[in-house]
């Protein structure tokens, strides 16, 4: 292939340091005939990234950054989505779908700093991850290039992956690798391909790498307690600590518990369904307490209608719409929401299971002189005949006109 396909002369990469980004390295300077500066970013993924950088460099990358991004990811994505309780479908908190943003608009920074013409990125065609990534490159830097490789070349199965980099001396991985496609961050773990794309199989063991099975979690419950501020988790069993460090803890003591195991088969972006396996303990029992500390300080109203815009917005972050102005209103929305979101939740972890066992907060909603049963009850039950005979009006209305026409 030629060499000077479009004139590119430097593109920052997202890097990974897997066999396929590896690959592009090599690919990008074959068929480009430019200078690759490999990108790899901290998203707590619990991986040595020194080794990774290395790689980078042997394969032929010109410069390798390594950014920290952790407390970037917790402060402007993970908070957000706590706030929100965000969910897709339902059961996936989005750990890949609110990372993808931040490392892209990072590509694009990195990009602009090295002065490149493009970048690129790994993800294959079929998938959501190429969309988040290129939306919000066209949101951040409309003008700049964006190569995606596995789209554009014959590089799509693993074999013909394994191929190139022996032709190029490429390390391969020498065991078998597990056969599953995995993300991770701090906020939780994807896991799909392998037996995983028979949605009637079980998800066998070696799927996953920070939960126990619930045969193997302790005996008796653990109890903690996690306090929040306006939203935000600040306190793990009374102690002051980040969200970022209430998260890790949480991803340890949650994993150990059995805790955030999630099967879904899913709607992609792209209009297919695909089966994929979930580990998120922390983002599971952080929503749980904050559901539970919303029960007592949202008023009614704001609850219910927060409940209902929460697909919405979920949606729009798995769709990779993170840098639009209906996200940003939708964050706006709950941010101020969240004001008298502060307070403490206790909880028990047992057997797979985050249990709510306990909240309060100095700006709890619950009276307890309004909900009683026993003595010192102050509510006004005389006030209930007038409310239910103007409450059911309507209902009163139509019965008696369907009764009167039915007559005729
Ligand atoms: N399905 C998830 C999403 O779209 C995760 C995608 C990446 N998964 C993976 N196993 N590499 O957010």
């Amino acid at each position: 292939m030629s060499k000077t396909k479009n004139k590119i002369s430097k593109v920052v990469l997202a890097y990974s340091g897997g066999l396929d980004t590896s690959v592009i390295i090599r690919w990008l300077i074959e068929n480009y005939g430019c200078e690759v500066v490999a990108f790899i970013a901290d998203m707590g993924q619990g991986e040595n990234l020194n080794p990774i950088r290395q790689k980078a460099l042997k394969t032929g990358a010109t410069k390798a950054i390594v950014k920290d991004l952790r407390q970037e990811f917790v402060q402007d994505f993970v908070i957000p989505a706590i706030k929100a309780n965000l969910l897709y479908e339902g059961k996936y908190p989005m750990a890949t779908s609110l990372g993808r943003p931040l490392i892209a608009k990072w590509l694009v920074e990195v990009a602009k700093s090295e002065k490149a013409d493009a970048i690129a990125h790994g993800c294959t065609g079929k998938g959501n991850d190429q969309v988040r990534f290129e939306l919000t490159a066209f949101a951040l830097a409309p003008e700049m290039k964006v190569i995606v490789p596995i789209r554009e070349s014959e590089l799509k199965t693993r074999d013909v992956a394994m191929e190139y980099a022996r032709k190029y001396k490429i390390p391969v991985p020498v065991t078998k690798k597990k056969p599953y496609s995995i993300d991770r961050n701090l906020y939780g773990i994807s896991i799909e391909c392998g037996v995983l794309e028979d949605p009637w199989v079980e998800p066998p063991e070696d799927a996953f790498l920070i939960t126990r099975p619930i045969s193997k979690t302790p005996k008796n419950p653990l109890e903690i307690t996690i306090g929040f501020k306006e939203g935000v988790p600040v306190r793990l069993n009374g102690k002051r600590m980040s969200t970022l460090r209430i998260i890790q803890e949480l991803t340890a003591l949650g994993g150990k518990y059995g805790i955030g195991r999630i099967d879904l088969v899913e709607n992609r972006l792209v209009g297919i369904k695909s089966r994929e396996v979930y580990e998120a303990p922390a983002a599971t029992i952080l929503l749980t307490a904050h559901k539970e500390l919303e029960a007592i300080t949202l008023d009614r109203e704001t609850m219910h209608f927060k409940e209902m815009i929460v697909p919405r917005y979920a949606e729009l972050v798995y769709y990779g719409q993170w840098y639009t102005p209906l996200r940003e209103a939708f964050a706006a929305f709950v941010d101020s929401t969240q004001k008298f979101v502060t307070g403490d939740v206790r909880l028990k972890l047992h057997k797979g299971q985050c249990i709510p066992v306990g909240r309060r907060s100095p700006y709890s909603l619950y009276q307890k002189s309004l909900a009683t049963y026993e003595v010192g009850d102050m509510f006004d039950h005389s006030a209930a005949a007038g409310f239910i005979s103007l409450f059911g009006l309507p209902i009163k209305v139509q019965a008696m006109a369907r009764k009167t026409q039915k007559s005729k």
